[in-house]
This record gives C-alpha cells, structure tokens and sequence, in this order.
C-alpha cells in the first residue's frame, strides 16, 4: 500500500530524522523548482509599451514641437474626462503633482502639519516636509492598509496604497496620494486635488509623469501657472509675459504626452489584465487583495522569501518599510498596524503583459517556499 502523504509530510519534515526543518525545506523547494516546475524569469514589472507609443512618441519628435505644447493638452482632456474630471494638469512626476498640490492648498489654508501614512513611498512625506510642514504620522487600517482617518493635521493626504481606496472623509483639505489608483470617474465631484503618478511600473505609464485633477477652475489656473515658475502668459500668444508668483519647474513634453494619450487609451483593457491576475493570485495565495498596481503578501521572514523566490527567478519587490523609522525621520512614533506590515510585505510580479503560465509559476513558488502568511 502506497504510504499516505501526510506520513510523508511527517517524515519530510522530522528533524531527528533528515536534519533541521529549515535544511528539510531548502531541500524541497530545490527540488521541486528544478524537477517538476520549469524555472521561468519573472520580472517584478515590464511596461506595456509596443510599436503604438514608439509611433506617438517619434510623432511628437518629428513634429519639432517637443516640450509642453498641443499633445499634452489633449492628454489632460482625455485624463480629465477618464478620471471624471473637469480639469488636468499634466506634470513632470507623482511627486511634483504632490507637492504643486499641497502648494495650492497653502495659498488657500493657513497649512502648520501635514497628516500622513507611514506606510507609503518617500515622496508623500517629503513634498509636505518641502512645503514647509511638520509630518504628523498616521497608522493604517489593517485590510485596506490605506490611512486611518483622524482630525490632528491641517491637511491630510491619504495614499490609496496598492490600488486599494483610501478613505477621503476629513474635516480638513484633503490632496489625495493616488500613485497606485487610476479608475474611471473616481474624482467626479471630489472637491480634493487628486495626485496621479506616471511612472514606469505604474498602472499607467510615461516613463516619468504625473497628474493633477481637480473641479475648480480657480486651482487648475493656479496649477498652470505654478507648474511653469509661476508666469501668466498674456491672452492671444502675445510674447510679453508676467510672473504672477514664484513657482515651479514641474512642466512635461509633448514626447511623454504622445505616450501618455496610446496608454490611457489602452488603460481600461490594462486594467482588466492586472484584474485578472490580482483575482489568480487571490485564488492561488488564498487572499483578498483587491488593488490593480501592486500585489502585496506577507513574510515573517521576508529577506530569506525575496531570495528564495530570485533563485527561482522571479523578481519581488519591498516597497513599504516604515517610513516613521527610516533615517531621515527617525520618529519615536509606535504605529502598530505599520510597524507589523512594514515589516513583512513584499509586491510579487504584476503587469499588464505577465502570462497566465508566469502567474502560475509564482504562486506555486510561493506555495513551495512556503514563508508567507495571510495578509
Ligand atoms: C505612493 C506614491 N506616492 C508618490 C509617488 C511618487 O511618484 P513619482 O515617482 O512619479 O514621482 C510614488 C511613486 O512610486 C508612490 O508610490
């Protein structure tokens, strides 16, 4: 009779019998990534860029015209119109969308502190502490591991971390993070400034970019000029101009527009390719994440995970350690909830063009390996 396989699990991993359980699993998962599996290379992200954007962007360059100009004024009315929008600013990175953003806010607020997530990238931090902001630090929630709403900041700027939604619903203004979210019609009435990021792994790309939205007419002038050194340029193309206040450099070329307008025009159907396979990572891993930009899992042990998983070929990433406790803040702050993600999180391969076969290929890995927990 064939020995049951839970006398080989038993068997597999005795210590007394075959050495330590960790040499035991080393063993495995050699193994079964070199016999039974086809080791595959995964990067952790491949922009979905082809001949269309190669096409648009050598466009833009022949038409001799290759800084801000017509192109990236048709992207932002198509952005605006696909967020819901009224208006959109096109700038050069997420993170001068967040810092004109908060800029604005200031000319309107009398703006001390700044309410933040640790758990998030750099950027949403410093451009606060650059606009002259003391950093209060928010924890998050657990689930959706987006911001836990509270009333200490001036202002507050929730990240909608991985694609998850943040909650908005402050008494103070609000910028919003969106650097990981970008849906259709999600600003629609929103009275907030709505931050997007365009860079390479982002869900959609120029290389380098970013975005504001926003439904005044009163922010978006003031944006416009802002993100050009502050210059209001007189009505009728005249050359003479003023500048109106001290602003910033943070404009972008027609080049990046061209790209931006094939890739928002590819976004929806982009967007139900990561759907799909955040929903095979859900099913394979036992999950329920629900973010499009990055797919996130849990570690005790996440060092030895990362490099498990490079020596099967397949490219992770760690993008939340906390923020609160990096160098250059050093806060005393304890977030619980932060400290404990932060601590374990790692963004497995996501992107538009990943094959059904390299998704496969990383959950059974991940099942091999067998060093993550349930987020
Ligand atoms: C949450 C978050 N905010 C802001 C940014 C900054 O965007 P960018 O790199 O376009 O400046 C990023 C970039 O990765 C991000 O992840």
């Amino acid at each position: 009779m064939p020995t049951p396989p839970y006398l080989l699990e038993e068997t597999r991993t005795c210590p007394m019998v075959l050495g330590s359980r960790e040499e035991n699993r080393q063993e495995e998962v050699k193994r079964v990534i070199q016999t039974n599996t086809k080791k595959m290379n995964v990067p952790f992200s491949k922009p979905a860029f082809n001949e269309q954007e190669v096409e648009a962007a050598s466009k833009a360059i022949r038409s001799g015209w290759v800084t801000t100009g017509p192109l990236t004024a048709k992207f932002e009315e198509e952005f605006a119109k696909f967020v819901g929008s009224k208006y959109a600013v096109f700038v050069n990175s997420g993170t001068s969308a967040l810092r004109l953003a908060i800029e604005w806010n200031k000319t309107k607020y009398n703006l001390k502190t700044a309410y933040v997530p640790s758990l998030t990238f750099a950027a949403t931090a410093h451009e606060a502490i650059h606009a002259g902001l003391d950093v209060l630090w928010g924890d998050v929630d657990q689930e959706t591991m987006c911001l836990l709403p509270s009333d200490v900041g001036n202002i507050a700027i929730p990240v909608h971390l991985t694609g998850n939604r943040a909650s908005v619903a402050y008494s103070c203004p609000v910028v919003e993070d969106s650097a990981h979210l970008v849906e259709k019609d999600q600003c629609k009435g929103s009275k907030n400034l709505v931050c997007f990021s365009f860079y390479a792994t982002k869900n959609l790309s120029t290389g380098e970019g970013g975005m504001i939205a926003c439904n005044t007419k009163e922010a978006y002038t003031w944006l416009m000029k802002a993100r050009h050194h502050g210059i209001d340029r007189r009505p009728g193309g005249s050359p003479i101009y003023d500048v109106e206040f001290i602003g910033w450099k943070a404009n972008q070329s027609d080049i990046l527009a061209a790209i931006g307008l094939v890739q928002l025009k590819k976004l929806p159907s982009m967007l139900k390719k990561r759907a799909k396979i955040v929903d095979m990572y859900n099913k394979g891993l036992g999950q329920h994440c629900c973010g499009l930009h990055l797919y996130p899992v849990f570690s005790n042990d996440r060092d030895e995970f990362v490099k498990e998983m490079a020596k099967a070929g397949i490219q992770c990433s760690i993008h939340f350690r906390p923020l609160h406790k990096m160098m250059a803040y050093s806060s005393t702050r304890d977030l619980v909830t932060t400290e404990y993600l932060g601590g374990g999180l790692v963004s497995l391969p996501l992107f538009p063009d990943m094959t059904i076969e390299q998704v496969k290929y990383v959950i059974e890995t991940i099942k091999k390996i067998n060093l993550t927990l349930p987020l």
